[in-house]
């Protein structure tokens, strides 16, 4: 195979590094099964013929809900000639059952299905979108969502998910950055090992927890100008260092499967990139579950030009470490060949069959294949009281507060009409965001019918759309006008449609689509103060909105309880915590932009704004609307002394943060670090830390953090990860921009 010799390179290099801070996992989907168990899959693979073997490495769409490929109206009689090992999106206790019977009664070797399905933001109860639930900064309420995920999914037969997404992203025009948990890899590291824990539990085998599967692997977060499935192309460094950590962190978390991404790195695709799943993965990150590959993947090294044929793209896949093909009957369709012309190898082939045979035997299916199955489970753990509860709650703590002034926000209790204006105030199907599951729009609380909720008779909700989220229909105005000069406080709702966010749905425009910035104008030029409620997946370019509106309110997409949570939290009964995950830039231009970057040689020094051969824009400041960690609260916080002791390796810090509003409120309080010398550039903050506490209005609270010289360890270009002595600068504060600091020393 005609690997890239700088991954070869970085390969062997890492191995060595890695193995040494290997920690084994014992959880759920990356353990050793028994003996016993082993013995039965090597009497199973013995057993098989190569055709069946073949059938194990194939997952295709269920014949119903086919979106692109091979087999449809034959689907049951390939699972009953053992030639389909897996399927998804096909679910509900009836339609799983009927297929696994056709497995198990009816093909030779009875060997069960997995069942998979995008469970990537809730089941039937849909959370608010992974970004959202990012910014709760709330590792448990983010495990239990997908914990209550699991639980639902699995009550209609799912066994497998296609999720946790952990791609770290830098650039808003890319779609997919609602799916992920923004452009932290610290933070990123902890979001996806609490999805993994969420989605698999402590007992693969328990009926109600599924295997995860990471994606997408390696670096699609990072593909040029934001265009989806376009080329990756980065240092070795930055790849070790910022990209590849949550994927590593899923593996010590115990995920028990990893899907390859659609992009190239330097080169070589993923899903033929033998580095990256065989040295990488399997050796030094001691990866044993199964890598599937994202959706006709292997089929799309042709065009790459990596292969010149689908045959060449199939050998290069199973070489490079690829054991299931998702939809692209690559194997079905060229592994007899490859195995008579010695292009790869039966030992190869069952290496690939025993991976994904053990994932089964995990998930408990060989000892009841129905165990996924259970009516009585379908209809009494499905959108229960508290799964509705803790979607609702989360998305309270996932909406974050951009700008407040002259504390328009809570709703003021003496208010008796609210106009709610914009295109997103009453729309349902647009809560859900992209990638719903099996989540029922019609189940989905709106905006208008949050506040009705709240207000009952004590204020009257009125609504009118103004116009479409997405085109130049301006008739909507005049009424939209009307509304909002009888009403005694106005509500916006503007953003997204859900679509416009997930996969193959980049924009190179990211402000508000259509007139609705128009819209927002006309109603501000009434003089009534002016609240945002926006809805998007992904960081907008919005300085047209910030300047006037009197206050905004992030809130995604919501899910089934949006409209709910957005209302505790206008009404004030919740007070908002939530804080961004990815940076808001002024422009597109700015872009990429991200708050862990490099210092330069010349840097921007805002004590003079003139200086022109520094790194700056002649027509855009350098700094984002809204920096990554910012939120506002209706109470205020203040940070001060501030005291970092040095002891040992490690340095332990103290904060104290005193509320000095008039409310109790939540803080997100964040810890930063900047190593200030180093023999590589290192970036000007990286998060170490944070503490999510409840502070009383007018009290204090000292906050203890504590951090190894491990955890200010990095990689070099031998790619060896230390640290080095020197000054360390320790930032803390309420965001990654306005931070109160002490220096200490590491020697
Ligand atoms: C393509 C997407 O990239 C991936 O995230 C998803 O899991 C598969 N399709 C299956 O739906």
């Amino acid at each position: 195979m005609n690997l890239n010799p700088y991954f070869r390179i970085a390969g062997i290099t890492i191995l060595s590094l890695l193995l040494s801070a290997q920690t084994f996992s014992q959880i759920a989907g990356n353990t050793k099964l028994t003996p016993v168990n082993q013995a039965r899959i090597d009497a199973l693979i013995k057993s098989m013929t190569f055709e069946e073997k073949i059938g194990q490495l194939s997952l295709f769409t269920s014949d119903w809900d086919v979106t692109g490929s091979a087999l449809k109206s034959n689907f049951k009689n390939l699972i009953r000639e053992g030639l389909v090992g897996s399927v998804f999106k096909a679910y509900t206790v009836d339609s799983v059952r009927d297929l696994q019977h056709i497995a198990v009664e009816e093909s030779r070797l009875k060997i069960p299905m997995l069942f998979g399905y995008d469970v990537i933001h809730g089941y039937r109860t849909i959370f608010p979108v992974p970004l959202a639930q990012s910014c709760s900064w709330d590792m448990t309420a983010i495990e239990q969502a997908d914990r209550i995920a699991a639980i639902e999914a699995t009550a209609e037969g799912i066994n497998w998910t296609f999720a946790p997404m952990v791609d770290i992203a830098r650039d808003p025009r890319w779609g997919r950055v609602d799916e992920g948990s923004g452009e932290d890899t610290w933070l990123g590291c902890r979001i996806a090992t609490a999805r993994v824990k969420g989605f698999q539990g402590d007992d693969l085998a328990a009926d109600n927890t599924l295997m995860a599967c990471v994606k997408h692997f390696a670096a699609y977060g990072a593909v040029q100008s934001g265009r989806d499935y376009n080329t990756v192309d980065m240092s070795q460094l930055s790849l070790c260092e910022w990209y590849l950590p949550p994927y590593k962190a899923c593996v010590d978390a115990g995920v028990g499967s990893v899907m390859t991404s659609f992009n190239e790195i330097a080169g070589v695709p993923s899903t033929g990139n033998k580095w990256l799943l065989t040295d990488l993965l399997r050796r030094d990150w001691h990866f044993n579950g199964f890598v599937v590959t994202d959706y006709t993947a292997i089929n799309e090294m042709v065009n790459h030009g990596i292969a010149a044929n689908i045959k060449d793209a199939a050998q290069l896949a199973l070489n490079a470490g690829v054991d299931m093909d998702m939809q692209g009957s690559t194997y079905i369709d060229s592994a007899d060949s490859l195995l008579k012309e010695n292009k790869i190898t039966m030992a190869r082939v069952d290496e690939a069959v025993r991976v994904i045979l053990e994932a089964k035997m995990k998930l408990g299916l060989f000892d009841d294949p129905y165990r996924y199955c259970k009516k009585d489970r379908q209809e009494k753990e499905i959108m229960t009281r508290e799964a509705l509860a803790a979607a609702r709650k989360m998305v309270a703590e996932s909406c974050v507060l951009l700008k407040n002034s002259n504390q328009t926000l809570p709703i003021p209790a003496t208010v008796k009409t609210i106009a709610v204006i914009g295109p997103l105030g009453d729309s349902k199907m647009d809560m859900l965001g992209n990638w719903s599951a099996a989540g029922n729009w019609e189940k989905c609380v709106t905006l208008v019918e949050g506040l009705r909720n709240r207000a009952g008779s004590n204020a009257e909700i009125l609504y009118e759309k103004g116009c479409n989220v997405n085109d130049d229909d301006r008739t909507g105005f005049e009424a939209a006008r009307k509304l909002a000069a009888k009403a005694d406080f106005v509500i916006l709702a503007l953003g997204e449609n859900g679509w416009m966010s997930g996969e193959a749905s980049s924009r190179a425009h990211i402000d508000l689509p259509g007139v609705q910035g128009d819209l927002a104008e006309s109603i501000a030029a009434t003089g009534k103060p002016v609240t945002v409620v926006l809805f998007n997946g992904r960081p907008l370019a919005i300085n047209r909105l910030h300047l006037m509106a009197s206050a905004i309110l992030e809130t995604w997409f919501g899910g089934t309880q949006a409209g709910n949570g957005i209302a505790d939290l206008l009404f004030g009964d919740v007070t908002p915590s939530g804080k961004l995950t990815m940076t808001f830039p002024r422009t597109e231009g700015q872009i990429p932009i991200f708050y862990n970057a490099k210092n330069t040689g010349r840097p921007y020094n805002r004590s003079d704004p003139d200086a022109k051969y520094v790194s700056r824009y002649l027509d855009c400041p350098n700094d984002p609307l809204y920096p990554f960690g910012f939120g506002l609260s209706y109470t205020t916080f203040a940070y001060s002394d501030l005291h970092a002791v040095v002891s040992g390796n490690r340095i332990d810090i103290t904060v104290k943060v005193t509320n000095t509003g008039s409310r109790d409120g939540e803080e997100i309080a964040q810890l930063y670090i900047q190593d200030k010398v180093g023999s590589i550039t290192r970036p000007v903050k990286e998060l170490k830390g944070f503490q999510k506490v409840l502070i009383g209005k007018g009290e204090s609270r000292v906050l203890s953090f504590s951090v190894t010289a491990d955890e200010l360890a990095f990689y070099h270009p031998d790619l060896k990860k230390y640290w080095e002595p020197g000054e360390f600068v320790v930032y803390a504060g309420g965001n990654s921009a306005e931070t109160i600091s002490q220096s200490v020393w590491l020697k």
